[in-house]
């Protein structure tokens, strides 16, 4: 078992010594904007979360919390504002957008130095030609916990299922750079089963439950589940990822668990980047 879990809590803490030392040192206090639209129960409890653990670490927490039915120009004029903000090094703007939003636009107004999401074209770019860019939270997680159980991927057999652009394409980039064989398969890839099971790295982001079973996972095989789903069960509300917990642990050399694998990571390596940016800001 992968404990992500305890991970973040090293990843944190390793944050808030520089925080300290940057304080101590220099005067400057690292600071995370995160801008939420509208009221998504989801997405409110992630950005009290990721508030909370910004302040614990010792940096700078600013909230903006807009109406569902605020204008594309009052949200452009929201970004511009904290683009030109000194004491503002990194900017979420939590997904998704209400549909009259453009995200793409969006996303694309932020500079690109505070663009702590890695998700600014730019960014994406820089990314997929190896250049130094900020990377985005979750594959960039998944990729500590790799290096962190299996030392050196080169030459592995890594299988990506899901291609979005926050986790799936990013995530095959980082793999592809630490010199793995990389394959991405999705939901019209043939046989699913037969392609997993050729994985030396299973990296599940589909965002269906349980979909992946343990006779898909290559025995000996690092599993990494990024999905996060809610289910009913037992007449209970149950959280569970997108591999099979209870078969695929059976095969697999490791794995992560759903809750307290991926998730954690994410958070601990959003405050990872907003230290990034706030170094490369001030030289
Ligand atoms: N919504 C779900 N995951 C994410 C994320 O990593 N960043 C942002 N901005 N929104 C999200």
């Amino acid at each position: 078992m992968i404990d992500g879990k305890a991970f973040a809590a090293r990843v944190r803490a390793q944050v808030a010594e520089h925080v300290a030392r940057l304080r101590e040192e220099q005067g400057i206090t690292p600071g995370l904007a995160v801008v939420l639209v509208g009221e998504d129960p989801a997405s409110t409890v992630y950005v009290r979360n990721k508030g909370k653990q910004t302040v614990e670490v010792g940096m700078n927490s600013y909230e903006h919390k807009l109406p569902a039915e605020t204008s594309e120009a009052g949200l452009l004029g929201l970004i511009a504002q904290l683009n030109a903000d000194p004491a503002v090094h990194g900017i979420l703007v939590q997904l998704p957008l209400p549909g009259h939003l453009n995200s793409d636009l969006v996303i694309n107004a932020i500079d690109p130095a505070k663009d702590v999401d890695g998700f600014h074209i730019s960014n994406v770019g820089l990314l997929g030609t190896g250049q130094k860019a900020m990377v985005p939270c979750t594959p960039l997680g998944c990729l500590m916990m790799l290096r962190d159980h299996l030392g050196s991927l080169s030459g592995l057999d890594a299988v990506v299922v899901g291609r979005s652009n926050i986790v799936g394409k990013p995530m095959a980039q980082l793999l592809l750079g630490d010199s793995c064989t990389v394959t991405i398969a999705h939901s019209r890839t043939q046989d699913l089963g037969e392609v997993c099971r050729r994985a030396d790295i299973l990296v599940a982001a589909v965002g269906r439950p349980e979909m992946i079973p343990g006779a898909w996972v290559k025995p000996g095989a690092t599993v990494i589940d990024v999905g996060i789903n809610r289910i009913e069960r037992d007449g209970k509300t149950k959280l569970v990822g997108d591999v099979d917990f209870a078969s695929a642990s059976q095969v697999a050399g490791a794995i992560t668990p759903v809750p307290g694998g991926v998730g954690p990571m994410t958070i601990a390596c959003l405050l990872a980047n907003t230290l990034t940016a706030c170094c490369r800001a001030n030289g």
